[in-house]
Parts: structure tokens; C-alpha cells; sequence
């Protein structure tokens, strides 16, 4: 995404909670060797965020994501793994 190496996740809601995406993440991560990783995540989005930071990753920064035609606008935590 935006010429950087980056992950994202979708888990079907049935099975949220059950720490899925964090080990999915875990086992990804020990097969992918490329870094920096990054990813982008809607600010409200706890539970994406912790599966990341429980993985390495560390927020950089936040940004404003103006609305498409698909999402609305919202603020985006961004993040890296080196
Ligand atoms: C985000 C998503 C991938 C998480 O998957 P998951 O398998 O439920 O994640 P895990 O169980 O590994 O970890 C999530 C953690 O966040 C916690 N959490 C979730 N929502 C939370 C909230 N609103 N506040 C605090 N903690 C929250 C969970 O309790 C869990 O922590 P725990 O292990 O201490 O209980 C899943 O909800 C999803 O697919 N959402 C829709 C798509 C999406 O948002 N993708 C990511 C886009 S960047």
C-alpha cells in the first residue's frame, strides 16, 4: 500500500476475541522476512491496535483521512515494524 509493505486483517466476526488476528499476525510475521512493516488503523480501532502492538509494532503517527467512497473520514493511527 502506497509503494510500502503493509498488513491488514479481517477476521470474521463470530470468532473475534478469541486472539486469532494476534496469532495469525505472529505466525505471518515469522514467515515474512520484509521490514520495515507498516500498517494503517482507524484510531477507534482498539483491538487492531493491540493486535499489532502485541506483535511489535509501534504507532508513528496519526493522520486525517479524508471520506471515499467506501469509508468515511476518520483519524488513523500509523504504524511500523522494523
Ligand atoms: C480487529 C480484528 C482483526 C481483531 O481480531 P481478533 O481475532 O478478535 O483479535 P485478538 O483476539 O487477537 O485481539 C484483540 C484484542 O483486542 C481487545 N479489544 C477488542 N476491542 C477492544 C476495545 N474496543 N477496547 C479494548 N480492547 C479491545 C480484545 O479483547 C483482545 O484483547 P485480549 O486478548 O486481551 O482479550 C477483528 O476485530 C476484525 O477482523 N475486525 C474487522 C476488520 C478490521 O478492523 N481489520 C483491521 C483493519 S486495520
Amino acid at each position: 500500500m502506497d509503494r510500502v509493505d503493509s498488513v491488514g486483517y479481517w477476521i470474521a466476526r463470530e470468532h473475534w476475541g478469541r486472539g486469532i488476528a494476534t496469532r495469525a499476525l505472529a505466525l505471518l510475521l515469522g514467515e515474512v522476512a520484509a521490514r520495515p512493516l507498516h500498517a494503517r488503523v482507524a484510531r477507534t480501532n482498539i483491538g487492531s491496535i493491540l493486535v499489532l502492538e502485541r506483535n511489535g509494532f509501534r504507532v508513528t503517527h496519526y493522520q486525517h483521512v479524508p471520506a471515499d467512497d467506501r469509508f468515511p473520514a476518520c483519524e488513523e493511527a500509523v504504524l511500523r515494524l522494523d
